[in-house]
């Protein structure tokens, strides 16, 4: 079975991880040492692993009422709330 890549940009650098389908950007990110915050322990309510969906919006699951509550904009999601189909290009923000 073919595994979903996401690549992370970190400051203009790139990284491209495997994963299995169905994780969340931050489980992914947190298994691969990539700095994504997480001050509410990925519920929803903080909005510190808001990031910026380059490629790939297709392969994630659908926005919910969390991202719409915390005012992630169009083309970004919650990393904690934005689980992995297929491949993505995520771009981290600045908290
Ligand atoms: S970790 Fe807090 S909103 Fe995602």
């Amino acid at each position: 079975m073919h595994m979903p890549k996401v690549t992370f940009i970190v400051n203009g650098k790139e990284q491209t991880v495997e994963t299995e389908g169905g994780k969340t950007l931050l489980e992914i990110a947190q298994a691969h040492q990539i700095p994504m915050e997480a001050s509410c322990g990925g519920n929803g309510f903080c909005a510190t692993c808001k990031c910026k969906i380059q490629k790939g919006q297709e392969n994630l699951n659908p926005r919910n009422d969390r991202e719409e509550a915390m005012g992630a904009g169009e083309g970004e999601r919650l990393g904690c709330q934005a689980s992995v189909q297929g491949d993505v290009t995520v771009e981290l923000l600045p908290a």
